[in-house]
């Protein structure tokens, strides 16, 4: 594969120095995808391309986004229930946020601002002290979600001190892949050979017998750590009373609880945090992922006020973990604030639990219509998972064998055929997990209408009514083997 020609250098012109040949803005805009994917391949990750290949992805690039849709270079438009792992709750490019930011911009208002206080950062911080429940005041502001949930086990851990430093977190967890995180993040492939924080222990996720074992056995353990849903697990939820049972337990024993809500916090499951449908309060929580209002990088820690004071409360501790560099950046912070008030005004936690309750039904219809292919349908407001039933036994012998050559991880499931076919001939985009093969993960903008719904609904129905045989050999014509 041929380097572009941009690479090579100029001679200097006149007194200029010598400096390479850079795409310009408007070079980038115009990439064609061939191009695209070989300077993907070349410069950000060569595997990845493997498993976009798999799915079909790398023969699409996207023109621009607006609220449901992206719409791609040759004019598709592209049902997006896939929302950027739950960052693109308020749609694409959404007008309120979109003309705040660009108010902002024009009026010249600063980014960065490590000298002085920021009223952007106060102000965001404010509204999610008022918006989280109990004495949840204290907002550490970051650009990811890992860099929250980094934060967020630090404060607890300045909190609970040295000789009570050891985490418990949940079987299948994912809490991001920054070194720290990584740890409590219960994934191999991510683990890979790295040195991990050796002071953790793991349970099954909502076992609340194993939490209450493992918190009497040892008293190091001074911090639980999990998701409220999992998102990465593949869209599992605690069985009901577990999060009252945990706060108690934490209550006893003298635990800090963490709740990691980057995915399904900010409304996505009809309430602002997941955890609220209990009437629980944890001790710290997580946001990232649509913090930013779809269109800028934010994460923040929230802790109650007590356990941050006595982590970072003085003068001699405050700057233990200040805020980095980009924490709390002018335009990023305006965003999310424009972003939360456009989720209480425009009733978007409402609308979520609308569609989800609607989606969620129609779905189980689906079940019942194809008991073969869907085995369960799980989820709350529009964070839906939708398992297949293992096909390694059913798909028939010649096809397993051809799929195989393709890839190890399409063998068993049906998720990548069926993903790669919605794609590919209904305009949909839906998102896997990579710890569960056989899950769908439906995390759609908080916008979504019926029609959307009824949009998605009715191109899985037409596509699973093809059968296995025939979404196989489908895949293997049309994504697969397909040229370029
Ligand atoms: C529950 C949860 N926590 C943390 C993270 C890490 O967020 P980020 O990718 O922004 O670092 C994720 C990302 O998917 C997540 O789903």
């Amino acid at each position: 594969m041929s380097m572009p020609a941009f690479k090579t250098e100029d001679a200097a012109a006149g007194d200029l120095p010598a400096r390479p040949k850079l795409y310009s803005v408007e070079d980038a805009k115009n990439l064609d995808v061939q191009t695209v994917k070989e300077l993907f391949t070349n410069h950000i990750n060569p595997g990845q391309v493997h498993f976009l290949k798999l799915l079909g992805f790398d023969k699409i690039l996207v023109d621009r986004a607006e609220g449901m849709h992206y719409i791609t270079k040759d004019g598709r438009k592209i049902l997006d229930f896939f929302g950027g792992f739950c960052s693109v709750a308020f749609g694409h490019n959404h007008p309120r946020i979109v003309a705040a930011r660009k108010k902002f911009q024009d009026e010249n208002r600063h980014e960065i601002c490590m000298a002085f206080m920021s009223q952007y950062a106060s102000a965001l911080a404010a509204n999610l002290a008022a918006i989280a429940p109990g004495d949840l005041d204290m907002v550490f502001l970051g650009s990811t979600g890992s860099e929250a949930m980094e934060a967020a086990i630090k404060v607890a851990e300045q909190a609970q001190g040295p000789e009570r430093s050891k985490i418990l977190h949940a079987a299948n967890s994912f809490h991001g892949k920054t070194k720290g995180v990584l740890s409590v993040t219960d994934s191999t492939l991510y683990q890979s050979q790295f040195k991990l924080v050796e002071n953790r222990v793991k349970v099954p996720f909502g076992d609340i017998n194993a939490v209450r074992a493992a918190l009497e056995a040892d008293r190091s353990i001074g911090i639980v750590v999990m998701e409220t849903v999992q998102g990465g697990g593949g869209i599992v939820e605690a069985p009901p009373g577990f999060w009252r049972e945990l706060r108690a337990l934490c209550d006893k024993h003298g635990v800090l609880w963490v709740a990691d809500e980057v995915q399904c916090g900010l409304g996505r499951t009809g309430q602002f945090f997941a955890f609220e449908r209990d009437n629980v309060v944890p001790d710290v929580t997580a946001l990232a992922k649509a913090l930013g209002g779809s269109k800028a990088a934010v994460g923040a820690m929230i802790a109650r006020r007590e356990i941050y004071m006595k982590a970072y409360g003085k003068p001699k501790t405050a700057l233990i973990h200040a805020q980095a560099t980009f924490g709390g950046m002018g335009e990023a912070c305006i965003s999310a604030i424009e972003g939360l008030n456009v989720l209480y005004e425009e009733d978007l936690m409402g609308n979520a639990q609308r569609q989800g309750d609607y989606l969620i039904e129609r779905l189980n219809g689906l079940r019942v219509k194809y008991p073969s292919l869907l085995k369960e349908i799980r989820g709350r407001g529009l964070m839906i998972g939708i398992e297949f039933n293992d096909i390694s036994e059913t798909m028939p012998f010649g096809l397993k064998h051809m799929v195989a050559l393709l890839d190890d991880k399409l063998k068993g499931s049906l998720c990548g055929f069926v993903g790669a076919l919605l794609l590919k001939d209904y305009d949909v985009l839906v998102a896997f997990t990579e710890y569960n093969r056989n899950v769908i993960r439906l995390e759609p903008p908080l916008i979504a209408t019926r029609e959307d719904c009824d949009r998605f609904i009715d191109a899985f129905d037409d596509l699973l009514g093809r059968g296995i045989t025939r979404i196989v050999t489908d895949y293997l014509r049309k994504v697969a083997v397909a040229k370029g």
